[in-house]
């Protein structure tokens, strides 16, 4: 079995990939399309999931959405198609850092992906590239909640504290007009999620030939979460301009 398809089976309980409740990537979408008009960009958009949930209840909105993988994207074609929100969404199978448009766009969306663009603010630097004026750019980035162990870094990346990342953001020129830290339940109902989902795969695949490899998957990444980076690791989300 590959990532992706590993990937897509840890997330069947919880679609954003993120630890975000409902509710917040409800407020979320609404502090950064205030108008319901908007064109929307989603770079690493996946399966689509935050540009679906903006389409079905904004009836005017228009969206595109970028991502390498054909998959997540066949997905994200098919559940629009579902929810009668097709022809507002245009994906695009390529590179995001490769991705050019004619027409800039009011909102540039990026959750869970900057790392594809080597981290934080190469992905502002992209998302400002396609942004119009007075635009807004909806963002998602992991902190250290607490001091890091080594082996935590080594496992998520060189994040920082949560007010260096914000300074960091600001010094690039953007400033935060709304922003979620993503609570402990949202972190640990994420975490159990996604390796409880796995583990369930495997018990209910018994005669499935990569079932022991995925319940060990399930098992060394729950370990992982708890004895490494549950203590240490944070998630938040801003709303910029
Ligand atoms: C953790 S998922 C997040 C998906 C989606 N944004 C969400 O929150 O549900 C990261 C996504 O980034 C995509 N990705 C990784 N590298 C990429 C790149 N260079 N260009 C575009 N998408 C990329 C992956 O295929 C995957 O769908």
């Amino acid at each position: 079995m590959n990532r992706e398809e590993m990937s897509r089976i840890a997330h069947t309980e919880h679609p954003i990939k993120s630890p975000l409740a409902d509710d917040s990537v409800g407020r979320l979408l609404e502090r950064g399309l205030p108008r319901g008009d908007e064109r929307v960009l989603d770079l690493g958009c996946g399966g689509g999931e935050w540009l679906l949930r903006a389409l079905v209840t904004r009836p005017h909105l228009r969206a595109e959405g970028v991502d390498i993988s054909a998959d997540a994207l066949d997905r994200a074609a098919a559940a629009a198609s579902d929810l009668g929100v097709r022809e507002r969404l245009v994906l695009h199978h390529q590179k995001a850092e490769d991705f050019v448009s004619a027409e800039p766009f009011d909102v540039v969306l990026s959750f869970g992906a900057t790392h594809a663009f080597g981290g934080l603010l190469p992905t502002l630097a992209a998302a400002r590239r396609h942004l119009a004026p007075g635009g807004r750019v909806l963002l998602g980035e992991g902190f250290w909640d607490r001091p890091a162990s080594p082996e935590a870094i080594e496992m998520l990346g060189n994040f920082t504290d949560l007010a260096t990342t914000v300074d960091r953001v600001v010094a690039d020129g953007w400033t935060p007009v709304h922003g979620h830290v993503s609570t402990r339940r949202e972190l640990d109902d994420y975490e159990w999620a996604c390796w409880g989902s796995l583990a369930a795969w495997a018990l209910d695949h018994p005669a499935d030939p990569d079932g022991s490899h995925v319940f060990e998957t399930a098992a060394v990444r729950r370990e992982e979460w708890l004895r490494v980076y549950r203590d240490s690791w944070g998630f938040v989300s801003l709303v910029l301009r």
